[in-house]
């Protein structure tokens, strides 16, 4: 109710600005105990290991230095998940880099990774003392030769390993040059060896396993959907998160600021998501949980992605879109099945 009073003067707003402003005005009201909080009465669901209070979480991006992680949390999400963070801090792309395009319930950001780096994000990850579920989502640096990719991801791993429920390693974003080269079945290949290696060691040294997530993209052949699937599980990940934004712009190209550059999300990448979603299921048969994200802008289209073979589900542009009483009219008719 009240986001749909707000919402008219935020859209007036640069978007970037909009969604600094709002962060911080969530993080202010939560400090001095006026953001209320959401009870969801749900059966906790057991993915990864791990007990979710609800099976609808935040998407990476929107907290990518784990700033706001208490006032997140009071929106009602069965998980939160910060990142995409970098080894080391990086200024991103040049503003504008966020556009929304109401006219399709659309964003396409082309942010860039902007973040303060690891080191930073697990200063605000313990001040928040957060209790409850929380992926890091984990990236390269821009200017890491992608043959050193690994380096990034393994630095990255090791930091957020003790601090994490679970670990996301994002490899599908389209606005770093060449990351999503990282799903070619070669380098795929290595990657996860190395990752797999890297968790195992950190697992006898902590006393503590710490699941691993890889997040892939909307715009993947059927064959390579195969591939990444049969790698998934030959190196014994923990769950795959599906998916990223796209580089599609299908029917946008005639709407303000359709063809820029970026990935877009929301309304448009609904049913590409699912699609992907559908097609994981299919070769994984239930060996490795799938998270599904992309379009979630109402509860049912988040039980399609549950009915295509997701596990947990997350939002992030149906916040934009529809408010955050998404996040609970969204748990309840999950939790209600
Ligand atoms: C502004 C913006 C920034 C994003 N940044 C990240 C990121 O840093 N890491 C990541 O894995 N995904 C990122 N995403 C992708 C989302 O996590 C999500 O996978 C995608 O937007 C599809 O979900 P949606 O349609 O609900 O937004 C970003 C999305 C948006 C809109």
């Amino acid at each position: 109710m009240l986001y749909n009073l707000l919402r008219p003067l935020l859209f007036q707003l640069d978007a970037e600005t909009a969604h600094t402003l709002t962060l911080d005005t969530l993080s202010l009201l939560q400090k001095t105990g006026l953001l209320p909080g959401h009870t969801i009465h749900c059966t906790p669901v057991h993915v990864m290991g791990l007990d979710f209070p609800n099976p609808v979480g935040l998407a990476a991006g929107l907290d990518k230095n784990g700033a706001h992680i208490n006032a997140l949390t009071r929106l009602g999400f069965g998980f939160l998940e910060v990142g995409t963070v970098t080894p080391r801090p990086q200024s991103g792309n040049p503003r504008p880099r966020l556009f929304r395009i109401p006219q399709a319930e659309a964003i396409i950001n082309r942010m860039g990774f902007n973040n303060a780096g690891v080191d930073k994000l697990l200063e605000n990850v313990q001040q928040a003392d957060y209790p409850g579920i929380l992926g890091i989502n984990i990236g390269k640096n821009a200017d890491t030769p992608l043959q050193n990719a690994a380096d990034d991801y393994l630095i990255g791993l090791r930091k957020v390993y003790p601090y994490a429920s679970y670990v996301t390693v994002n490899i599908s974003s389209p606005n770093t040059k060449q990351l999503r080269q990282l799903q070619n079945e070669t380098q795929l290949e290595q990657l996860l060896g190395a990752l797999k290696t890297e968790q195992t060691r950190l697992s006898d040294q902590h006393g503590r396993y710490t699941p691993l997530a890889i997040k892939i993209a909307p715009d993947l052949e059927p064959d390579q959907i195969a591939a990444i699937a049969s790698l998934l599980l030959k190196h014994k990940m923990d769950a795959v998160i599906a998916t990223n934004t796209t580089t599609a712009r299908d029917g946008l190209e005639h709407l303000p600021y359709g063809n820029e550059q970026g990935g877009l999300s929301g309304a448009p990448l609904t049913e590409r998501s699912t699609a992907v979603i559908h097609r994981l299921a299919a070769h994984l048969q239930h060996a490795i949980p799938i998270i599904g994200a992309g379009g979630i802008m109402s509860p049912a289209d988040a039980q399609a992605k549950m009915e295509a073979g997701a596990d947990l589900v997350q939002i992030y542009s149906g916040l934009i879109y529809r408010g955050p009483n998404l996040v609970s009219e969204t748990a309840s008719l999950l939790c209600a099945d």
